[in-house]
């Protein structure tokens, strides 16, 4: 693999153990996956925030990394922690657990990353020009960066998303190469969808058919950015897929898969994350809710109420809720009983000390987790069946 003269500094250690170590890292990964050179990176988003996932060897990892004087030199910001930083008691979080979260942000701070806490890191100012070339970590924000924002990114692992944004860079491989970011199977979408959860089970049903690969979708209408915002986390949940084409498409006649996409098979995906019994939790926000999707909520919420014995939980970024706060969708949100949380989600957080034991969300990404990372059973819903599940009025 070719380095320049000052990526060779950095693997020789002249600018540091932590640049070293880094350097290292992604040269091992540059020659696994065949690059030929790194590529300079504008922003890193790095996941493997939540104690809950990373736990003592993950947090000991960054504190060394850290005590090393590892620093960032791009854009990076941070993917959810495992919990609401301010209200962590309110959803159960112990103090042994809290402490311990909060020393992986320091580590974090030290290094210069900001402590956003969000899947969407486009809604609070880390937002790639078309074609940048980029180091991002979660999956969800992976797909949107690569297909709706035209930035060019892997999908990297947190240390590996850490390291390119402590050189600055990341070999130069997979979806930062245009040949490699052609469609590979043409998607027809043959069912109408009306709802931003249709999105959802849209790019599940794509994920669950094709596991991996760049589908174009054709006959796609009635588009959002938040509809692709959902429709990214779950492509990438249940397959591997990094990357969707929309719109025109440059090279005709080509032999590629062609699958479709009707009604039924939305409906397949749909039974297969839906759980026996009654919902007693109901979250919308995966990813992390826009601002559009909370005013929508705060209007669609008017005059109702959580039911007793019941939540609904709303999981936002700590910008976007600032802003909701101010424009007064909060307040309509919480006098119907709602809380919102933000710096984390229902799939990082320890969601099995909420107390409740069925979720209900319209997120297809967030059902099929959940049941693994807290053990609560889960099924999927359209939004407003989802909230008369839980709310009454
Ligand atoms: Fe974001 Fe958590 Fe969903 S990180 S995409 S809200 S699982």
């Amino acid at each position: 693999m070719y380095l320049s003269r000052e990526e060779e500094r950095m693997l020789s250690g002249e600018e540091g153990f932590a640049v070293q170590k880094a350097m290292e890292l992604l040269t091992a990964l540059g020659e696994v996956f065949g690059a030929e050179r790194m590529v300079k990176i504008e922003s890193a988003q790095i996941a493997g925030v939540s104690y809950g996932n990373i736990g003592d060897a993950g947090l000991e990892f960054l504190e060394d990394w850290a005590g090393l004087g590892g620093r960032v030199r791009v854009k990076s910001t941070l993917n959810p922690a495992g919990m609401d930083l301010d209200k962590w008691q309110e959803m159960g979080v112990e103090e042994s657990y809290y402490q311990r979260q909060m020393r992986i942000l320091k580590a974090f701070e030290k290094m210069g990353v900001e402590i956003t806490c969000t899947c969407t890191p486009y809604l609070v100012g880390n937002r790639p020009r078309p074609g940048a070339h980029i180091a991002w970590s979660e999956s969800s924000a992976v797909v949107f960066a690569n297909s709706v924002l035209g930035a060019k990114t892997n999908r990297e692992g947190g240390p590996s998303a850490l390291a390119a944004a402590i050189t600055g860079r990341t070999p130069c491989y997979g979806l930062h190469l245009n040949n490699n970011r052609e469609p590979t199977a043409i998607v027809n979408v043959e069912a109408r969808l009306k709802t931003t959860f249709d999105f959802s089970l849209l790019g599940y049903t794509v994920g669950r058919i094709l596991g991996s690969g760049i589908p174009y979708f054709k006959g796609l209408t009635g588009v959002n950015l938040d509809r692709l915002k959902i429709m990214s986390a779950a492509l990438a949940a249940s397959g591997g897929i990094a990357m969707f084409r929309i719109g025109k498409r440059r090279r005709e006649g080509d032999k590629i898969e062609k699958i479709c996409v009707d009604r039924r098979e939305l409906e397949i995906s749909r039974e297969r994350l839906s759980a026996e019994g009654k919902p007693d939790l109901a979250c919308i926000g995966c990813p992390h809710c826009s601002l559009e999707e909370l005013a929508d909520l705060a209007r669609v919420v008017r005059g109702k109420k959580v039911k007793k014995g019941c939540a609904l939980w709303v999981w936002t970024s700590r910008e976007v809720h600032n802003e909701a706060r101010d424009r007064g969708y909060v307040r309509a949100i919480e006098s119907a009983g709602g809380k919102i949380f933000t710096d984390t989600c229902m799939v990082v957080c320890p969601l099995e000390k909420s107390g409740y034991s069925h979720m209900i969300s319209n997120s297809c990404k967030a059902v099929h987790y959940v049941p693994s990372t807290s053990g609560l059973r889960a099924t999927v819903s359209e939004m407003y069946l989802l909230l008369e599940s839980v709310m009454e009025g």
